[in-house]
């Protein structure tokens, strides 16, 4: 399966510095990359970036959140179609941020899902645990009660999504799961997503949590992790390549 670099530009940018960063970004890509590419902007920057990328083939449009709603009094809120209609092909649902901060549960998170994908847009789902609950040893757990919300609700669609194993613990912060770490929980999703559904092999499951030029290659080589969710690192035009480079096939 190809694997799937995305950035998460979280809430950064402007029209002057994300000019900049995707023209270094398709100055340094290969013609021929080897794995898919997205990034993920904020929601007031569909637009530019997606003329901006109309130009680079190989990299795709994402947001960061969606509304569960189609339509309607949510003031605020951004829809699944609304996405679509700006090119978007993914949207990040239930990062830890919007869980932490914005009090997103896994239900709501579930059904963020179900409005992306019958919008016609990939959910990339977030799941993870965080120190305290790793500590616990509730890791298992924990991933596996955010996974199983989003496979209740989706039912048969479930092998039309992505997940993203971002630990708390991880991001931002400078501290990576090492490779086994986070191959350990992957195989644990992947087994939880084989029971759902007959194409779980075809499901990508990207590690993310300070992934970076230096730790991508490590990471990306274990046999359940398909790709990698970057923060600070794809704001940066040569750590960003040289995670794409990094990418086995
Ligand atoms: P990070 O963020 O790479 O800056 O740790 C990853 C994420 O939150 O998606």
């Amino acid at each position: 399966m190809k694997k799937l670099i995305a950035g998460n530009w979280k809430m950064n940018g402007s029209l002057a510095a994300n000019e900049a960063l995707l023209r270094e970004i398709a100055a340094g890509l290969p013609t021929q990359a080897a794995c898919a590419i997205a990034v993920c902007v904020p929601a007031p920057y569909l637009a530019q970036v997606h003329e901006l990328i109309a130009a680079m083939p190989a990299v795709a449009l994402g947001a960061q959140d969606v509304s569960s709603q189609a339509a309607g009094a949510f003031t605020g809120e951004v829809s699944a179609s609304m996405l679509r209609e700006f090119g978007c092909r993914y949207v990040i649902v239930g990062h830890s941020e919007r869980r932490q901060y914005h009090g997103e549960t896994d239900a709501m998170v579930a059904d963020k899902a179900k409005a992306a994908l019958a919008a016609g847009v990939t959910p990339i789902v977030c799941v993870g645990e965080t120190l305290a609950e790793r500590e616990a040893g509730q890791t298992e757990q924990v991933v596996k009660r955010q996974l199983a919300a989003v496979i209740h609700t989706n039912g048969h669609c479930i092998s039309e999504i992505v997940v993203a194993y971002e630990p708390v613990w991880a991001i931002g912060t400078g501290k990576t799961a090492t490779p086994e770490e986070a191959q350990v929980v992957h195989a644990v999703l992947r087994t939880q997503l084989k029971a759902a559904t007959d194409q779980a092999a075809r499901v990508k499951i990207l590690y993310g949590g300070s992934m970076n030029a230096a730790n991508a290659a490590s990471l990306l080589a274990q046999a359940d992790i398909d790709g990698g969710l970057i923060g600070g690192a794809s704001l940066k035009a040569p750590d960003f390549l040289k995670i794409v480079a990094a990418t086995p096939v």
